[in-house]
């Protein structure tokens, strides 16, 4: 068995070697969200392909390299750069950030990505705080063997959103004065971003924006009972809803635009965790 909880602690092991505190919040920042990261004071840089048997990221809007360090007062690790489903790996390896990352003693997962609106009343440039998700393809990351360190075989979802950092995140948005949204996160295996077809499907089933990240990593914390905190940034309107083709483009964009705002977001929150 290749993923037992030792392979796990190699990984746990191997950072805590090259720091001398212990991170209480690790924050995932998604594709053109990595800016963040450069905020991070004293920051000890750790490249992924130094990590044993840590994965690689493979897009290259996503750098591959943990930092860990203060931000808002807080000791953090983030990754800047994370894994998704349609790099080529299974749902299985895509625990490993999490799994780590509980290893380090982290309590508190922050989870952002870019996502496309399927909310009609959404507009780019807007974030939605997830207060819940849609998964309904491929495996579970969990699948297999259970690892009962971790957590129980079969463990409940309907608080993997944790309720008091989504009331934090509304609170500190009204005070800074950005709008924010609170919907639910549909999953979206990709690359290809979803036809007209699918978003109108999506609209049907109760998804307010779609993404190709973000809800592996969700399952994953809820199985250790880490608490989660997961925003988008609404890049685009999903397919079908403007009559123009959808673009990274674009896509990254926005995220550029809208950077600073959810910067000054994140850190505040940060603070107030
Ligand atoms: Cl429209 N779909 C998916 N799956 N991911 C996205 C997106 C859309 N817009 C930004 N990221």
């Amino acid at each position: 068995m290749k993923y037992n909880y030792g392979y796990f602690k190699e990984s746990a092991d191997y950072i805590l070697s090259k720091i001398d505190f212990k991170p209480e919040i690790a924050l995932i920042l998604g594709s053109s969200l990595g800016t963040l990261s450069e905020e991070i004071e004293n920051p000890v840089v750790i490249e992924y392909k130094d990590i044993p048997n840590f994965l690689m990221t493979t897009v290259e809007s996503h750098a591959g390299k943990l930092i860990l360090g203060e931000l808002g007062g807080k000791k953090i690790v983030c990754m800047s750069g994370r894994f998704h489903y349609y790099e080529g790996y299974d749902f299985e390896q895509l625990v490993t950030p999490i799994r780590v990352f509980h290893l380090l003693g982290v309590e508190a997962v922050i989870l952002t990505n870019a996502a496309g609106a399927v909310n009609t009343s959404y507009s780019p440039g807007e974030i939605m705080i997830i207060k819940d998700h849609i998964k309904l393809t491929g495996a579970s990351p969990v699948r297999g063997l259970n690892i009962t360190e971790f957590g129980p075989r079969f463990f409940d979802m309907s608080k993997a959103y944790t309720e008091e950092y989504r009331q934090l995140a509304k609170k500190v948005a009204r005070d800074l004065g950005v709008k924010i949204n609170e919907g639910v996160y549909f999953y979206c295996s990709g690359p290809q971003f979803e036809s007209p077809a699918e978003i109108r499907a999506i609209r049907i089933l109760g998804g307010d924006a779609v993404g190709m990240s973000t809800v592996t990593e969700t399952i994953t914390a809820a199985h250790c009972g880490m608490k989660v905190l997961g925003l988008s940034l609404i890049t685009n309107m999903a397919a079908g809803i403007l009559d123009q083709p959808l673009t990274t483009e674009e896509v990254d964009e926005t995220a550029k635009e809208a950077a600073n705002d959810f910067k000054v977001l994140m850190r505040e929150i940060i603070k107030q965790m």
